[in-house]
């Protein structure tokens, strides 16, 4: 595995992957990895000749009062996961390298950026469609694999690479669970002992709602009682506990033939969990 922190390097090393004429997969990370990125690395490799990952902090997606200083940064112990995984690149740039001063650009994505966790994360969503953007210039893979779990995200990166004619395959992966249920996610790591046991009530509380949905219950009553088992079971707030087109996240009050998905965000202890299903 080639490890490559400048832009230079980077492009002569995806030049010779494409002058071998082998397609190029890119798995976008901030780090701290664990069994959920590992298999958006197993889905890149399964269906592109070379991958490459990408491990990049992204200051523009954090908000003022976020966690971007306290963001897990463990690169030694990613790369050696990564290499143990067979990806052959690995991007791991400098903030200033990807953002040198002067830097001016932002990308503004309506539509499903609205609400839920742009709602409670403003300017969040542009930091993503920034990022993003600039890694698929910057690799310029033929495909991209991204997880299920940030559910919003992958609509949200599916609309702007649809309207700027980005020529990269977007690739949603389904989320990777504890075995107990629990969503991975990087955050998790925050979590106490006793936060980590009654963090399990939102995914379970997901799964009660889809089947009260499946059996034909009314929706806003259902979502309301979902919304007091996650706090009863020790969460502080819930950001939001919603039902959604699975395509433009706009709400959805019944039941119409096209893919569904419940979406939650809630915060526990200091840790802001999300997780996500499908109504079908
Ligand atoms: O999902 C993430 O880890 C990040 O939001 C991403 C897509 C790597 C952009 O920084």
């Amino acid at each position: 595995m080639q490890t490559i922190n400048s832009l230079s390097a980077l492009r002569a090393a995806t030049r010779a992957i494409k002058a071998a004429d082998k397609s190029l997969a890119l798995v976008p990370t901030m780090g701290a990895l664990h069994a959920g990125h590992l298999e958006l690395v197993e889905e890149a490799k399964r269906r592109a000749d070379a991958v490459a990952v990408s491990i990049f902090v992204n200051p523009t997606q954090f908000g003022p009062n976020e966690d971007l200083d306290a963001y897990p940064r463990m690169l030694e112990e990613d790369s050696a996961k990564l290499r143990a995984a067979g990806v052959d690149l690995l991007w791991a740039p400098s903030v200033s390298e990807v953002y040198p001063e002067g830097f001016a650009t932002k990308i503004h994505v309506a539509g499903p950026s609205s609400g839920y966790c742009g709602g409670a994360r403003p300017g969040h969503f542009e930091g993503v469609a920034l990022v993003v953007t600039k890694l698929f210039n910057q690799v310029e893979p033929d495909l991209a694999c991204f997880g299920e779990k940030d559910f919003q995200q992958l609509a949200v990166i599916r609309q702007f690479v649809r309207d700027l004619d980005i020529n990269v395959e977007i690739v949603g992966v389904p989320i990777v669970r504890d075995s107990d249920g629990l969503a991975l996610s990087s955050r998790n790591a925050y979590l106490s002992a006793q936060e980590r046991a009654a963090a399990l009530a939102l995914p379970q509380a997901l799964q009660k709602a889809r089947d009260a949905i499946l059996a034909g219950g009314q929706i806003d009553r259902i979502l309301a009682s979902a919304t007091d088992d996650v706090l009863a079971a020790g969460f502080s707030n819930v950001d939001y506990f919603a039902l959604a087109d699975a395509q433009t996240l706009q709400p959805v009050t019944a039941l119409n033939g096209r893919p569904t998905r419940l979406l939650a965000a809630a915060k526990i202890g200091k840790t802001r969990l999300i997780d996500n299903l499908a109504v079908e």
